[in-house]
């Protein structure tokens, strides 16, 4: 196994290329999303066998609605067959599953799957395993909004309380150190909604490499840059 110089604490990864490996190797994109769940799977299993303390993935974006009825099934499919299937062994694992985004815009199974998901794993203290599905950043943000101005309104927090860590105890990733390492797949370089308020100090890192294809040697090699960068978080 590698060893590394220095670990982020919080790797955020979005998923990318799934579609363009299916067109390369010409199958259904549903079959890129198939391949691209088992990429997702060694690459929990790698985060929680080195240690790192959170991962979250862009599974499905508030966005991805606007694609053909069929991928969207495909990817509902596949995210109820990857609870289903995994569920025990991360379990083991000490992984504790927090789900990123509105679960009720969900269809009623994946819900009832990714709640008993949650509800198991919660007081699991290894790798902070997050899922983005049907998550936007900006919706993220104006939830915690809404939040904050609830509890002003009921005089449980005066406005003078709301701070940084205010708001980032209201968004979805309460409790969670920023993200330290984003990494995009597929060479595309947009944060396409992702973690925005968690991201503000992150390194980028985009490989070429779509996400199918994206194996340990890839992950490893994203891990040792990060070791290398020099953060400064504004200083000098
Ligand atoms: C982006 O590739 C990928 C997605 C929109 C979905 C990512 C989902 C998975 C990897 C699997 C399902 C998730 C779970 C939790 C089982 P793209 O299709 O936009 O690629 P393209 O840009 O090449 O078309």
């Amino acid at each position: 196994m590698s060893t590394f110089e220095k670990l982020p604490r919080h790797v955020a990864i979005i998923m990318d290329g799934n579609g363009r490996w299916a067109k390369k190797h010409k199958l259904k994109v549903a079959m890129g999303h198939r391949k691209g769940t088992e990429a997702l799977r060694s690459i929990i299993r790698e985060s929680s066998d080195l240690g790192i303390e959170a991962l979250s993935l862009y599974a499905f974006s508030t966005e991805n609605w606007k694609r053909e009825p069929q991928e969207v099934e495909a990817l509902m499919g596949l995210i109820l067959e990857f609870f289903s299937s995994e569920i025990d062994e991360l379990d083991e694992k000490n992984v504790c599953i927090r789900i990123l985004g509105d679960k009720a815009g969900l269809p009623e199974k994946q819900r009832q799957v990714l709640m008993e998901a949650e509800e198991r794993t919660g007081k699991n203290t290894g790798l902070k395993l997050n899922i983005a599905i049907n998550y936007g950043g900006r919706a993220e943000i104006a939830m915690a909004v809404r939040k904050i101005c609830e509890k002003v309104q009921k005089g449980e927090m005066q406005p003078e309380d709301i701070d940084e860590g205010a708001v980032a105890r209201h968004l979805y990733t309460h409790g969670l150190p920023d993200v330290d390492l984003l990494i995009r797949t597929s060479g595309e370089m947009r944060l396409s909604n992702f973690l925005l308020y968690q991201c503000a100090y992150a390194e980028f890192m985009f490989p070429a490499v779509l996400w199918p294809d994206f194996d340990l040697a890839a992950y490893h090699e994203a891990l040792h840059a990060f070791g290398s960068r020099e953060r400064r978080f504004g200083g000098r």
